[in-house]
């Protein structure tokens, strides 16, 4: 009898957080450890083909896994595969999947819905939360009537701000002063975020953040230290020490988190004991509130005089080198191979439902 357990990883995908789940995946592939898995990793192209790739973590990482042998391959919704099939080639069943696809088309709820039809359990979160994790707006709505303490937003509808701007940025500076946030409403790596001075990079910020998605979020700046909390567990989540990120650039932006290595990580954060633990007691209340399983990284200000403010919650946390969901996990005492195998356990444990 086979004592291994067949993962499938797929990474890649149609998002523009493309490049950063070959990072991440690169890294999941190195921690699986290969005297309890076979691992097939399936990878996505940018266009949306599957394949079963030999590529190594390294060619992952680099996105050079295209030049590797690959064979073409999916996991059907079809239950008497319930694994991976190859065409022209011999099905694989699969006992558990990690999808490691950041941002849309995965992370969404995308993946997990594919997974549930397929039959397969999955590291992640299940397909509802996912998709209510990934649409900040909704989000908020769900954490606002759990008494989750947030800045202030609007939200907006692309439609609206591509036929009257004007009216838009009139409502926003109706409500916040300068400097405010916008984004994109599901989005990630801080993709069409912008921080905006004036009326000018407002008008110019929201009809950005209006091409990546039908919604927008307009948000009061909120001045704090930048604290993340890993956040592992399905029905009895636990909360990892608290890390902060010193961005190198005047926000997190997707250059500073990825294209230079000037933003700086405090593990523990450089908050005080006190601020620490409310900051881990309620990324709890938000993994709960939003109907978390798996894993997930929450993220806040946190203010001078102490207030804790959420920001928001990725159900598929980074795992890339500069990542801090397995460098938090690995303070909690829960480091590499240990933190696949403790993710794979979740996924099939019976707390799951
Ligand atoms: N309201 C805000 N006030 C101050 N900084 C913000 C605010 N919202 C976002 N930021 C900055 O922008 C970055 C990206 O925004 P975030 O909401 O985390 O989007 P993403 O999902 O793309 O990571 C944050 O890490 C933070 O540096
Ligand atoms: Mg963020």
């Amino acid at each position: 009898m086979k004592d291994k357990l067949n993962v499938a990883l797929i990474f890649g995908g149609v998002s523009n957080e493309y490049e950063i789940s070959c990072m991440s995946a690169a890294n999941v592939y190195d921690i699986l450890d290969r005297k309890k898995y076979d691992v097939f990793p399936i990878g996505i192209t940018r266009q949306g083909r599957w394949y079963l790739t030999d590529a190594t973590a390294e060619q992952i990482r680099a996105d050079k896994w295209l030049d590797a042998d690959n064979r073409v391959a999916f996991i059907p919704p079809d239950r008497s595969v319930r694994g991976i099939y190859v065409v022209g080639g011999k099905n694989i069943k699969i006992d558990v999947a990690f999808p490691v696809l950041h941002g849309k088309n995965g992370e969404d709820g995308a993946a997990a819905a594919l997974l549930a039809l397929a039959g397969i359990p999955q590291v992640t979160t299940t397909m509802t939360s996912a998709a209510l994790c990934m649409d900040k707006a909704l989000t908020k709505t769900v954490c606002k009537a759990a008494g989750i303490d947030q800045c202030g937003w609007e939200t907006f509808y692309s439609r609206d701000l591509k036929t009257d701007i004007g009216a838009a940025a009139d409502r926003a500076e109706a409500r916040f002063d300068y400097p405010m946030f916008v984004k994109p409403s599901s989005a990630g790596s801080s993709v069409g975020v912008n921080k905006c001075s004036d009326r000018a990079t407002l008008e110019a910020a929201l009809l950005e953040a209006a091409r990546h998605d039908f919604k927008v979020i307009v948000e009061e700046y909120v001045k704090g230290a930048e604290v993340e909390v890993a956040v592992i567990g399905n029905n009895v989540p636990h909360a990892s020490v608290c890390g902060q990120i010193a961005p190198s650039r005047e926000f997190y932006s997707y250059d500073s988190k990825y294209k230079d290595d000037n933003s700086e990580l405090y593990i523990p954060a450089h908050i005080n004991d006190d601020a620490a633990l409310r900051v881990r007691q309620t990324a709890v209340a938000v993994y709960k509130a939003t109907d978390c399983r798996g894993m997930a990284r929450v993220d806040f200000f946190v203010t001078d005089d102490e207030r804790v403010i959420f920001n928001e919650i990725n159900t598929i946390p980074g795992f890339t080198n500069i990542s801090m969901y397995p460098k938090l996990m690995a303070h909690s005492c829960v480091g590499g191979s240990e933190l696949a195998d403790r993710l794979i356990e979740l996924a099939l444990s019976e707390d799951r439902v």
